[in-house]
């Protein structure tokens, strides 16, 4: 199946870029810190160790870059936005960043050993073009990684915010067109996406991760300070909608108490990889 792309590229890519220049603080502390926990995972399966030259795609806070580097890797962390650059730089000053766009990026061929790519390619107008480029840039015979969130399902986080806001409050809000969120989020499905954009001997498997959350209300933030597309969704909705989406929330988490207190929600990701041949 053709991966899709946006149908309207320039003004989705303007949407993410203003989303993501806005909220990449909290991103830092709110979903980042689920998907810190993923760093390690994806760096195995881009096979980082000392003195592999890497390129961190998407970087975001920079999790994955200051990982590959305390690993003593030689990283390059890249990213489209200045201010998630001025806060990667923040978290990790003796690291190098770049600010370029993850569909055309500013390396030549084959100047990588490995390349990884944190929950990023769903947030380009094309994310075809995005796996391209990172396949362009590794030398033959070196690794891609790749992280995005599964698929929603009625048992996890996304799937509960979803139903929730299909229950209680409008989906059809007007936002630039951007590629299925969830296109790669099977295994089958970022196998499928590695053999398209020419990779090979791919792999791809579900990891289990949780969101610890100490209520409805606290998903509802976290969504609101480190999501773009979703936290677009929830700002549309009326301010009645959204206590009633509150009130969904916390009812379908009742069964997810941890001893602590708050609540574990499920949000497992999926990591693909392949080789340039
Ligand atoms: C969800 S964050 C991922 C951060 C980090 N890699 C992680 O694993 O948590 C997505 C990042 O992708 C960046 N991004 C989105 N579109 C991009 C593009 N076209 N080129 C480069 N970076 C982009 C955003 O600025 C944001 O920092």
């Amino acid at each position: 199946m053709a991966i899709e792309k946006s149908e309207d590229p320039d003004a989705f890519r303007d949407f993410e870029h203003a989303g993501w220049s806005n909220s990449i603080a909290g991103y830092n502390d709110s979903l980042g810190a689920v998907t810190r926990r993923t760093v390690d995972v994806l760096l195995d399966a881009a096979h980082v160790e000392a003195g592999v030259r890497l390129l961190d795609v998407c970087t975001g806070p920079g999790m994955l870059a200051a990982g590959a580097s305390a690993r003593g890797a030689d990283v390059v962390g890249l990213d489209f936005s200045e201010q998630v650059i001025a806060v990667a730089r923040a978290n990790a000053p003796a690291l190098t960043f770049e600010c370029g766009d993850a569909q055309a990026l500013p390396f030549d061929d084959d100047s990588f050993d490995a390349v990884v790519c944190g929950y990023g390619v769903m947030h380009v107008p094309e994310p075809d073009a995005a796996l391209r480029e990172m396949r362009r840039v590794v030398r033959p015979g070196g690794r891609v990684a790749i992280s995005v969130w599964d698929s929603s399902t009625p048992d996890n986080g996304f799937g509960l915010i979803y139903a929730a806001i299909g229950a209680c409050g409008r989906v059809d809000v007007p936002l630039p067109h951007g590629p299925d969120f969830f296109q790669f989020g099977s295994e089958a499905k970022m196998r499928a996406a590695l053999n398209e954009t020419g990779f090979s001997e791919v792999d791809a498997k579900l990891f289990a991760l949780t969101w610890h959350v100490a209520s409805a209300d606290g998903i509802l933030d976290d969504i609101r300070r480190g999501a773009v597309r979703a936290r677009a969704l929830l700002e549309a909705q009326e301010a009645d909608a959204l206590r009633k989406i509150c009130a969904h929330l916390d009812a379908s988490i009742a069964g997810m108490a941890n001893d602590a207190g708050g609540f574990d929600v499920p949000l497992p990701a999926i990591i693909g990889s392949g080789v340039k041949a």
